[in-house]
């Protein structure tokens, strides 16, 4: 498996069933999709991507970049390869980074250098809760 750039329309179809399925275009679409400094990053299994992320260019209490879309294929699912798309995005930038992590898998990011701040939210009737990666 090899960990590609990619474009944000490569990203639609794990963001939709595994992110938002049965939701609408607009929930798993990101305004700055298309931005020039907006990176996404890919998974492949050959043709096949198996997993995905994207890093945009929006500001958060000193944070410059937003994490999000962050999602490995079910049955790839705990076998390190949602840590390895993270560890190599996270490479690429040299400013503190932000996302709202689901509760439910925010020892993932924890375990990545992320850190809580800020009060948990309900979203998507998910509990959520604010995160950040500060460079040291
Ligand atoms: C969350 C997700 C991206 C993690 O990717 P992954 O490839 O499954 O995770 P990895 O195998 O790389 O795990 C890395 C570490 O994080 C931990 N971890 C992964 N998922 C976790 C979870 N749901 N809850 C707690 N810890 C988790 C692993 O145990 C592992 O820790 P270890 O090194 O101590 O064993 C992936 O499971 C996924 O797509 N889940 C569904 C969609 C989702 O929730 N996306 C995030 C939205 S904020």
């Amino acid at each position: 498996m090899l960990i590609e750039r990619v474009i944000a329309e490569d990203c639609y179809a794990l963001r939709e069933s595994i992110l938002r399925p049965g939701q609408p275009k607009e929930n798993w679409t990101f305004e700055a999709d298309d931005d020039p400094r907006t990176i996404h990053l890919a998974m492949k299994d050959g043709e096949d991507i198996v997993a995905i992320v994207s890093l945009l260019p929006e500001v958060k209490e000193g944070c410059s970049w937003r994490l999000r879309g962050m999602a490995v294929k079910e049955q790839l699912q705990g076998q390190g390869i949602g840590q390895q798309l993270l560890v190599t995005l996270v490479a690429m930038v040299k400013d503190d980074l932000w996302c709202t992590a689901r509760k439910d898998v925010h020892d993932f990011y924890l375990k990545n250098g992320f850190e809580v701040f800020g009060d948990e939210f309900v979203m998507n009737n998910l509990e959520h809760v604010l995160m950040r990666r500060v460079r040291s």
